[in-house]
């Protein structure tokens, strides 16, 4: 359970941000996808108002980097604000920005995986991956696995309690779709029932075979948020015993600028799906909770927080042989070298 059993979707970043100052205090922190009007931005200010001692923001566009990094500094200036160039939808660029990491902190106690894109056209990444898998998901793994060296550090430092956390930010869209591991690519293979999106889906919320296209904006976005929590399955698997934990977190529904790239009849969709849409704080407290909650050290049986608590999560989002095969996916994809070159 988390340390506050009352908070929920009304609960502000702030407050919580407030409440774990002390696990806030002297922490180098990385966060991917901030510009202005992200949750990546609010997140960043609401941990900036405790003085950690370095904050890493890393995304794709300089002068939006630039604009957050500004503000914090006007009325946090203690706090040393590095912006890293980072395109997760480049291997290439995954791997400069982390070298460049690697030459700003020694160690990483957090890392937030924010980043992520929804776009309803089918597009690809450098390396020839749907865009959404392999942005949200698949730049998120090689970016986490040669960071590894920096966060097996931040959970080494001599203090108590002595750990690192990871926090994939996801969606509860992820009950949308399961890893399509036979046409994760959206190429139109043959995919097996299970691979599928769930009977209880609204058809208006799913690939509508008369189109006879093999994409679709949300099967594919939902795709990928499966893969943030197996993907958080495996690093608990993996490194927790280092003392690292790691957590998925659906933030709520916010009105930021994630629906850019969305046809206006999905946009639509989008607008129906919540009937209570939380400010840019509200929208950042789940994630705050993952990555400084003392009391989520402890837990071992959940990995997935939404409103501000740990919540169970569909199978095709759990089972540890889904989360190692969609790993050794990951490394095929990635040449599984997890090394800085
Ligand atoms: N907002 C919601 O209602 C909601 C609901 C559920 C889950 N989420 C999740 O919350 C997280 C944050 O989303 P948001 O609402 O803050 O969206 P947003 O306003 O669109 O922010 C996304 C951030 O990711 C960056 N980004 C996009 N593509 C990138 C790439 N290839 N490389 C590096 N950075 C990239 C963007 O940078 P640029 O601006 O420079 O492109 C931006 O800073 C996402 O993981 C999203 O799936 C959001």
């Amino acid at each position: 359970m988390a340390t506050v059993p009352d908070w929920g979707e009304k609960t502000s970043g702030s407050e919580v941000a407030e409440r774990f100052q002390g696990s806030i205090r002297g922490r180098n922190v990385l966060i991917t996808g901030v510009s202005p009007n992200s949750l990546g931005e609010s997140t960043a200010a609401a941990i900036a108002r405790h003085e950690p001692n370095s904050l890493v923001l890393a995304s794709r566009t300089k002068a939006k980097l630039d604009e957050v990094a500004n503000s914090i500094t006007q009325y946090a200036p203690r706090v040393r604000v590095h912006c890293i160039e980072l395109d997760l939808s480049s291997q290439a660029s995954v791997r400069k920005a982390a070298v460049q990491i690697a030459s700003t902190v020694d160690h990483l106690d957090v890392l937030i995986n924010n980043a992520a894109v929804v776009t309803s056209e089918r597009k690809e990444t450098a390396e020839g991956i749907e865009l959404q898998f392999g942005t949200n998901h698949i730049g998120h793994h090689l970016l986490t696995s040669l960071l590894m060296p920096l966060i097996i550090a931040g959970a080494n430092q001599p203090r108590e309690p002595s750990m690192a956390r990871i926090v994939n930010v996801t969606s509860q869209g992820y009950r949308l779709s399961p890893i399509r591991f036979h046409d994760y690519n959206f190429q139109g293979s043959e995919v097996p029932p299970e691979e599928q999106p769930a009977e209880w889906i609204p058809a208006h919320m799913k690939p509508d075979p008369a189109s006879g296209k093999p994409y679709y904006v949300f099967t594919a976005y939902g795709q990928s948020k499966t893969a943030n929590i197996l993907h958080t399955v495996s690093l608990n698997k993996k490194y927790g015993g280092e003392g690292i934990r790691a957590f998925a977190v659906h933030p709520g529904s916010i009105w930021t600028d994630l629906s850019r790239n969305l046809a206006p009849d999905d946009l639509k969709i989008i607008e129906g799906t919540s009937t209570f849409w939380k400010n840019q704080d509200q929208g950042v407290a789940t994630t705050l909770v993952a990555a400084f909650d003392p009391k989520l050290a402890g837990v071992t049986d959940r990995v997935y927080l939404s409103d501000c608590q740990l919540e169970d999560v569909v199978d095709h989002a759990k089972d540890p042989a889904l989360a190692e095969r969609l790993w050794l996916l990951s490394e095929q994809l990635t040449a599984g070298d997890g090394q800085y070159s």
